[in-house]
């Protein structure tokens, strides 16, 4: 039978891997929108790409130790500006917990761990976008609504 894990060590919030890909990651970004199957060699390059920003584009993960999946996903990248003194801003993206392990705070975990990031890297505030049915997610993890989205999509 397999050893009982503490949850603190289950769910351990940690930066992105390579191999995470074989461990469940795209799909479960696909339970967020829509993400076709990536391709190995896309994959790497993409992942490459993004680990040459270093602390600029972070992703994290939750991997079930139990399971060995991905379960809980969120990123964050610095966007680097000349007001405010050169200011830096965190934008918060593609906060993902698999459909079953929802509601144990796994969502919480990335988001604090996202915005802790930001904080100290140095950013000034954190911001995202979310659906109105997470404002209330949002907002017990301390965010406040403000502002208002706007979108303009390209065909492709
Ligand atoms: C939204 C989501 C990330 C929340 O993750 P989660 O791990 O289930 O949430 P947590 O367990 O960390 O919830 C923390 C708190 O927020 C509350 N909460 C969670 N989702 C909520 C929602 N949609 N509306 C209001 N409150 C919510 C929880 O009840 C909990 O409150 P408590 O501290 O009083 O117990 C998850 O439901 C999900 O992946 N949804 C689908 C993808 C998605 O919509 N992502 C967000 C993109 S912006």
């Amino acid at each position: 039978m397999q050893k009982e894990i503490p949850g603190e060590e289950r769910f351990k919030v940690r930066r992105l891997e390579i191999s995470d890909k074989s461990k469940g990651f795209i799909e479960l970004l696909q339970q967020l929108s829509v993400c076709d199957s990536v391709p190995e060699e896309e994959f790497r390059t993409r992942f490459e790409e993004l680990k040459s920003h270093g602390d600029d584009h972070v992703i994290c993960v939750i991997e079930d130790d139990q399971s060995g999946k991905i379960i809980a996903t969120g990123s964050v990248f610095v966007e680097k500006k000349f007001l405010r003194n050169c200011a830096k801003v965190g934008h918060i993206e593609d906060v993902v917990v698999d459909s079953s392990a929802r509601g144990l705070k796994l969502g919480q975990k990335i988001v604090s761990s996202l915005t802790d990031h930001a904080r100290c890297v140095g950013c000034y505030k954190v911001i995202l976008d979310c659906s109105v049915d997470n404002i209330g997610f949002y907002e017990k993890c301390g965010f406040k609504q403000k502002e208002i989205q706007m979108a303009r999509y390209f065909d492709q």
